[in-house]
């Protein structure tokens, strides 16, 4: 195993911001649609209700642009001052021309190189990985980091198993040199090419592109193994978090917030318990905006941030497409 790295500059997040679009689906709307019920949907999966970008003229750029702003009002920071920004999504605007290069032209940050990250629901979290990097490493002094997916655009809703679960958001965060000794310290990732066949949007890229028989046979929607990606993401999410408390000598009980990827409660729940972690310190916002892949650590954040204070300890994980996962310890810093 990889030791803890000695830092001498650490990167650190100094504002969060997010955005979801305003028309919401709840399960009372879906039991209209499928054959499903607000109860088999709340005891399966802790989801109450969605955000969906009903806009047809609008795709994950909006989201993300809106979440990006909304990070910059909140800082001292001008646009031009971005050094770089990744946009961690699977539903970019387009297949080719990164979605990234957009939000970054769109806000202003025309100092920044741009590019979109593709690991599914890790996405945010190996993006916040590589732009600490970056700022460790001194080729970066600003990073703006975006999750952002409209999830609805790859939603087949006459689909039970899966358009209960998905939810369209943005989030955001800015980090930079840490002006004190706190910010990211350590994460531990991997990835597993076994996931394709349980998590994918099978057609639309070089594989098969899409055609009559892709789309009559419905692979440009999102499909999911409901049951293996379950038990794959528990397992893995526990590990991981272990591996990072491991080898930086913490204890469980020493994390103060568990920021997990918003997949399904019981996923939480159980992962929860496989790790020793506190059941109180993991947050949840699943109830209000279902799996909205790259933006739930994001949004959880920016729900939760005025509880964090300063020398706090975050433990982050997640799951995703790919298969992809991963954890990282973080202190908070401000
Ligand atoms: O973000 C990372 C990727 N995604 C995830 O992490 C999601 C992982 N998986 C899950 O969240 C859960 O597996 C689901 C929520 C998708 C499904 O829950 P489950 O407890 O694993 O249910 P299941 O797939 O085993 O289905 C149980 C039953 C089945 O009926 P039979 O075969 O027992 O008669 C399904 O057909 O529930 C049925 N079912 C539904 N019933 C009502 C499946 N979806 C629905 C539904 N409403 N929406």
């Amino acid at each position: 195993m990889t030791s803890v790295p000695q830092k001498t500059i650490k990167a650190a997040i100094t504002a969060v911001g997010g955005f979801v679009p305003d028309d919401i689906l709840t399960n009372f709307d879906l039991e209209k649609m499928v054959d499903t019920s607000d109860e088999w949907i709340m005891s399966r999966t802790g989801i109450k209700e969605r955000r969906i970008l009903k806009d047809p003229s609008k795709g994950t750029s909006f989201l993300a642009i809106e979440a990006a702003r909304d990070v910059l009002s909140k800082t001292d920071t001008a646009p031009e001052e971005i050094d770089m920004l990744i946009l961690a999504t699977i539903t970019p605007d387009m297949k080719v021309a990164a979605t990234a290069a957009k939000v970054a032209t769109d806000i202003g940050a025309i100092n920044a190189f741009a590019f979109d990250l593709q690991a599914a629901c890790s996405g945010f979290l190996y993006s916040m990985s590589l732009a600490a990097a970056k700022i460790e490493s001194g080729h970066c002094n600003k990073v703006l980091v975006v999750g952002a997916d409209k999830m609805s655009s790859i939603v087949d809703y006459s689909d039970r198993t899966t358009c209960i679960i998905f939810g369209d958001g943005a989030g955001a965060v800015l980090m930079e040199v840490s002006s004190n000794s706190y910010g990211w310290e350590d994460d531990f990732f991997r990835s597993s090419g076994v996931g394709q066949d349980y998590l994918h949007v099978k057609a639309g890229g070089s594989l098969f592109p899409t055609s009559s028989y892709t789309l009559a046979k419905g692979w440009e929607s999102i499909y999911q193994d409901g049951k293996t990606v379950f038990k794959y993401a528990v397992s893995e999410m526990a590990a991981a978090t272990q591996k990072v408390l491991e080898r930086n000598k913490l204890d469980p009980e020493m994390v103060d917030y568990v920021i997990a990827h918003q997949a399904n409660k019981r996923i939480l729940d159980a992962t929860q318990t496989r790790a020793n972690l506190n059941k109180k310190k993991f947050l949840t916002n699943i109830e209000h905006y279902g799996n909205t892949t790259a933006a739930t650590l994001p949004l959880l954040m920016r729900d939760f941030e005025n509880q964090f204070k300063i020398g706090d300890k975050l433990l982050f994980t997640a799951f995703g497409g790919g298969f992809t996962w991963g954890s990282a310890l973080y202190t908070w810093a401000y």
